[in-house]
């Protein structure tokens, strides 16, 4: 039982966990915190929380468990005002698509509370933003990733994969430079490929005409280009180094297919083409038998809208750092 849960950050991922730890009956109170006035309301009127604040560390006070799911640029600043506020048996965690950055962030700032604090990552998701794009059983059947360090608390890293496990999901543990790897190239990379295809096509001369006859294909492989910038900016600047070296990989392999194609190269084509099918043919396969083989983060994971609330998230949220306020309901 969680007595009182701070979320820092009522988006898609602090909101649906808020809202799967409610709707499981788990957690006493619930207290959000973010920087706009506006997207906590909306999250105090759909029940998602109890109580919000825009300051961090008013948030987690008295707080049994603390869960982070700010963008990753902002994860820095939000441990930096919650260290030295925690309650001292606080257990922290956070659902950062990275894990190296935050570590190292835990590990400058948290002081005598770092082996209180469990690294992870839940592998679902949308290209949605918002308390408005949360719902509680975004996490139902998705894989969970623990990162814990070799320092920390046997105790908080079971009470998070419990809390995981409650919202059912599949908890798995993995090393911190391995997960990074792992997601720049199954969920990284290609976000890259979706948010670059559409940029590119949308600044060449006639996109008009190139979007206007963009089949069902087009609007399956970019979906996910139509997901919030700036937690993918982050995204990517935490995780440069494993991501520009798989994009460099790709772009080798993309050089090739061009060269491929330029010597006419049919035999080949095949070959590239017939390897692909069947290697997502395979994985296709897999995801049938176990759903939890996938690791989609944004990509495969658009719910129906009637599993949400039905408003667009995000809109007009995005205002400058609030100032510190007190504690109140929303
Ligand atoms: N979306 C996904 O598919 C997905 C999947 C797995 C993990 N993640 C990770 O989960 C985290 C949250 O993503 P999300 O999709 O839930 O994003 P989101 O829906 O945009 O929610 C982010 C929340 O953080 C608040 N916020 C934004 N900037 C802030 C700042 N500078 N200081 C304090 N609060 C701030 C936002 O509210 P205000 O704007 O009102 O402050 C909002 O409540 C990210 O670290 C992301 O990498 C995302």
């Amino acid at each position: 039982m969680i007595e009182r849960l701070a979320v820092i950050g009522v988006g898609l991922i602090g909101g649906s966990l808020a809202r799967a730890l409610r709707s499981a009956g788990v957690v006493g109170e619930i207290i959000g915190c973010g920087r706009s006035p506006a997207n906590l309301e909306l999250a105090f009127d759909l029940g998602v929380i109890d109580g919000c604040t825009r300051d961090p560390a008013v948030a987690v006070k008295d707080a049994d468990l603390v869960f982070l799911a700010v963008p990753m640029g902002a994860m820095r600043a939000t441990l930096e005002r919650i260290s030295g506020q925690l309650r001292p048996d606080a257990v922290v965690t956070d659902g950062g698509s990275v894990k190296g950055s935050i570590v190292a962030d835990a590990r400058a700032v948290l002081g005598p509370a770092l082996p209180r604090f469990v690294p992870g990552h839940p592998i679902a998701g949308t290209e949605r933003s918002g308390v408005g794009a949360s719902f509680p059983e975004l996490y139902q059947h998705r894989r969970v990733i623990l990162t814990p360090l070799p320092q920390t608390d046997p105790t908080a890293l079971a009470r998070v994969r419990l809390m995981w496990q409650t919202v059912g999901a599949e908890v798995s543990e993995m090393e911190v430079a391995h997960h990074d790897e792992v997601l720049a190239a199954t969920s990284h990379l290609p976000h890259m490929l979706a948010f670059g295809l559409v940029d590119a096509l949308a600044r060449m001369q006639g996109n008009e005409e190139i979007f206007r006859y963009a089949a069902g294909g087009f609007r399956d492989f970019t979906r996910i280009a139509s997901s919030s910038p700036i937690m993918w900016r982050d995204i990517c600047m935490a995780n440069a180094e494993a991501l520009s070296h798989v994009l460099e990989r790709f772009g080798e392999e993309l050089t090739d297919l061009a060269g491929t194609i330029r010597r006419g190269d049919g035999e080949h084509l095949l070959e590239i083409f017939s390897r692909a099918k069947s290697a997502r043919d395979a994985f296709i396969d897999r995801q049938i038998a176990d759903p939890l083989v996938a690791l989609p983060e944004p990509i495969g994971a658009d719910e129906p809208p009637d599993r949400r609330t039905g408003m667009e998230p995000g809109s007009g949220r995005s205002g400058p750092g609030g100032g510190a306020d007190d504690q109140m309901p929303c």
